[in-house]
Parts: C-alpha cells; sequence; structure tokens
C-alpha cells in the first residue's frame, strides 16, 4: 500500500510509523487511521518485528482528530457509516506499541496514544482532551482509557474542563510512562522497542495480553488468565532458553518459539 498520510519503516526488529500531515498538526482523518491500521496489520503479520513506535513531528503527534471531515457530518451519517469504528482496529493488534509524542496529543491524538500500551513522552508534549469545547465528547476510548489510566479526579478534570497538561504532569497522573528531552526521544523509544524486540516474541505477547485484560476482567477472571498463560509459557523453547542462560551466566537466544 502506498501511503500518503504515514511515513512507514523499520529499524532492526522495530516497526515505525510517523505520522505525516504536518500542515494539519497531524489531525488524524479517516483516510490516515486506514493507512495507519495497514502499517499496523504489516508489523503484526512480519514475524522479523517485535514491536511497534506510533510517533509524529516536533510540534504536534496529533492535534486531534480531524475537524474538517467532522464539521459537516449528520447524526444519520456518523450512524449509516458508523463513524470511528476504524479506530478501533489498533486494539486487535498483539504486538507491543509504543506511543512517541512530542508537542500536541489532543483529542483524537490523546486517544489515539492511550490506546496505545505505552507511552514516552518528550519535555514538550501536551495532553488535552478538548471535546466539550467543540460540542462532542471523546468518543475514540478517551472516557473509559482515561479513568482507568488515571482514575476518576484526572480524568474528569481533564475531560470537563478541557485542561492541557504538560508532560511533567502527564507522568505524575500516570498517563506517560516516561519524560525525556525532545531531542531525545526517538533514541529513547527506538532503545526502548529494541529492547522488547529483542525478547521472545510470544512472551511478549503473552504479557500484553495479561495485562490489557486487567483493564476488563474481575480480578479472579484476570488472575485466572494469567495463570493459564504461565502454564502455556512452559511449552515454548524460549522459557527453556531463558532460564539455561541464566543459569549459565550468558545471553539468552530466543527463537520466538
Ligand atoms: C483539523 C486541524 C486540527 C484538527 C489543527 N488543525 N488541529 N485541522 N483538525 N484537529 C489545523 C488548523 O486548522 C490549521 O490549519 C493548522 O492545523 C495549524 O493549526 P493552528 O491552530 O494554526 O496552529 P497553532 O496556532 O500553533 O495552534 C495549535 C493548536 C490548535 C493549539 C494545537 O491547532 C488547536 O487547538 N487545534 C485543535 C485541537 C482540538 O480541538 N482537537 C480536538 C479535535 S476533536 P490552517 O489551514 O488554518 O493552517 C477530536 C474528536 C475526537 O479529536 C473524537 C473521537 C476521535
Amino acid at each position: 500500500m502506498a501511503y500518503e498520510n504515514i511515513i512507514v519503516s523499520t529499524e532492526g526488529g522495530v516497526g515505525l510509523i510517523q505520522l505525516n500531515r504536518p500542515k494539519a498538526l497531524n489531525a488524524l482523518s479517516t483516510a490516515m487511521v486506514i493507512e495507519l491500521n495497514a502499517a499496523l496489520d504489516g508489523f503484526e503479520q512480519n514475524d522479523g518485528i517485535g514491536a511497534i513506535i506510533i510517533t509524529g513531528n516536533e510540534k504536534a503527534f496529533a492535534a486531534g482528530a480531524d475537524v474538517r471531515e467532522m464539521k459537516d457530518k449528520t447524526f444519520a451519517d456518523v450512524k449509516s457509516e458508523n463513524f470511528l469504528h476504524s479506530w478501533d482496529h489498533i486494539n486487535n493488534i498483539t504486538k507491543p506499541i509504543i506511543a512517541a509524542v512530542s508537542g500536541f496529543a489532543l483529542g483524537g491524538g490523546c486517544e489515539f496514544a492511550l490506546a496505545c500500551d505505552i507511552i514516552i513522552a518528550a519535555e514538550t508534549a501536551k495532553f488535552s482532551l478538548p471535546e466539550t469545547s467543540l460540542g462532542i465528547i471523546p468518543g475514540a476510548g478517551g472516557t473509559q482509557r482515561l479513568l482507568r489510566a488515571l482514575g476518576k479526579a484526572k480524568a474528569m478534570d481533564m475531560i470537563l474542563t478541557h485542561r492541557m497538561i504538560d508532560a511533567g504532569e502527564a507522568e505524575r497522573s500516570g498517563l506517560v510512562s516516561r519524560v525525556v528531552p525532545a531531542d531525545q526521544l526517538m533514541k529513547e523509544a527506538l532503545a526502548m522497542a529494541a529492547k522488547i524486540a529483542g525478547l521472545s516474541h510470544p512472551v511478549v505477547k503473552a504479557a500484553k495480553q495479561a495485562v490489557k485484560a486487567a483493564e476488563e476482567l474481575p480480578l479472579s477472571a484476570g488472575l485466572k488468565l494469567e495463570r493459564d498463560l504461565i502454564h502455556s509459557m512452559f511449552d515454548l523453547h524460549d522459557q527453556k532458553e531463558g532460564m539455561a542462560a541464566f543459569l549459565e551466566k550468558r545471553t539468552p537466544k530466543f527463537e520466538n518459539r
């Protein structure tokens, strides 16, 4: 697929997707989300890829869903086309996805980052959910994921006041896992992704599956899933290799099986 709104590349075992509509501050149009989904599927199916990074540019990760595209839509339009359903596809990706955020991550841009597994932020990153100021509400998972990630107090504050928070507050709140100097963002994101990609892929997928399930399941069901998953790890070559390597004081050679 030829991409017009994103730039796709690889670096070792890491798949890289750069949002590329700089004139519109990477506003997420439907066309861009469809391209993102295709790129994610490509990396999902590529056995050589163990982790994925989604990033933007210095000024914006993404300043939201594309307001120009949404402005004139009617209720009938959004219902009949099931508007935003393409935004759900990221949930089907089993490999870890890191959002490397510099500048604005607003509205749908913030929600898209939240749908990733880890957010690493530049010191310049700014997050907000300004949808209520536009006469809508967050609609790509923001109301659900923000509450789970930050708790009710911060989620209500951000959603109802559309206050913009900086990288430091985002880190203190649990929205992002690390804040780094802006000129180090991609270096740090790539190092993080390469570290993950160097682990056994089925093990990483199981870990992601278990953590994601914790957002959905009651504790007893989550603990049962975790137990089933760790039991299944003992069927892997990489479990034998990982433990043997530890005892032999050498680096493991994982074969993703
Ligand atoms: C379409 C957008 C856009 C967006 C910016 N642009 N955000 N176009 N959709 N979400 C466009 C502007 O119209 C402008 O185009 C160009 O990008 C540069 O933006 P400026 O506003 O001129 O830049 P600046 O003065 O630096 O201000 C930056 C900004 C501001 C503070 C980030 O652009 C802003 O507030 N953007 C909108 C943020 C927002 O409300 N996002 C939520 C969208 S709703 P021109 O052609 O004039 O140069 C949403 C709903 C999600 O995300 C629902 C579920 C997915």
